[in-house]
C-alpha cells in the first residue's frame, strides 16, 4: 500500500510537465500573478521571470518573440485569457457578436481575416500586439493587466482562429 501514493505522485509528476487542458472556467493569471507563476513553471526568479518579459519585442519595430518563446502553457493561457476577458466583446471563435446601440462592433477574424496575416507577416502580428498593449478607439489598452509574453500568445491566438 505504501507504494501507491509513490506510483500516484509519478503519474501526477509525468502530467505536469506537460500543460493541462485549459479548464471550463480557468482563471487566468493577471498582473503579478502572472510573474509568480511564471518563474514557478520556469523553475526561475520572480525578478527573473520580469527581465524575461522586458527583454520580448513591444511591438514598435515590427519584430516578434524568438521560436520557443510562446510554450504550451503561454499558448493555454491565452486561450483562458480569451474566454474569460475578450470573448464578450470579439466572441470565443473571434467572430463578434453584434455590439450594443451605438458600441463600435469590433472585426471578425478567421476567414478573411487570416489573409492579413498571410499578407502582413510579422509587421501585421506587431500591428496586433500594439492594438492589445496600448488599446483602440472605444477599447483600453491591456498592457497595464498583461505581460509582453500574454499579449503575444493573445496574437497568436488570434492569428489561429
Ligand atoms: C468591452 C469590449 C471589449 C473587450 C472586453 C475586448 N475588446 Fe478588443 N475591441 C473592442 C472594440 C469595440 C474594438 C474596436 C475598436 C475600434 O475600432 O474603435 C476592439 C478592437 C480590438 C482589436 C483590433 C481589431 C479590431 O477588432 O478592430 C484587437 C486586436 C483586440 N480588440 C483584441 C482584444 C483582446 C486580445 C482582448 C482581451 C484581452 C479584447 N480585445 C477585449 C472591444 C473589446
Amino acid at each position: 500500500m505504501r507504494l501507491l501514493p509513490l506510483a500516484l505522485s509519478f503519474v501526477l509528476a509525468a502530467c505536469a510537465a506537460k500543460a493541462p487542458p485549459p479548464k471550463p472556467g480557468a482563471e487566468p493569471h493577471v498582473g503579478d500573478e502572472w510573474f509568480v507563476w511564471r518563474a514557478d513553471t520556469l523553475g526561475i526568479t520572480v525578478d527573473e521571470a520580469r527581465e524575461r518579459d522586458a527583454k520580448l519585442p513591444d511591438g514598435t519595430d515590427g519584430t516578434v518573440p524568438p521560436d520557443g518563446t510562446l510554450d504550451e502553457n503561454t499558448q493555454m493561457e491565452a486561450a483562458i485569457l480569451w474566454s474569460q476577458e475578450c470573448a464578450r466583446c470579439h466572441g470565443e471563435n473571434g467572430k463578434p457578436p453584434p455590439a450594443a446601440e451605438g458600441q463600435v462592433q469590433p472585426k471578425a477574424w478567421g476567414g478573411m481575416a487570416a489573409m492579413g496575416f498571410l499578407m502582413g507577416g510579422d509587421k501585421m502580428r506587431a500591428g496586433v500586439y500594439k492594438t492589445i498593449d496600448r488599446g483602440k478607439g472605444t477599447m483600453a489598452g491591456w498592457g497595464d493587466a498583461l505581460s509582453r509574453e500574454q499579449m503575444w500568445a493573445l496574437v497568436a491566438h488570434i492569428e489561429s482562429f
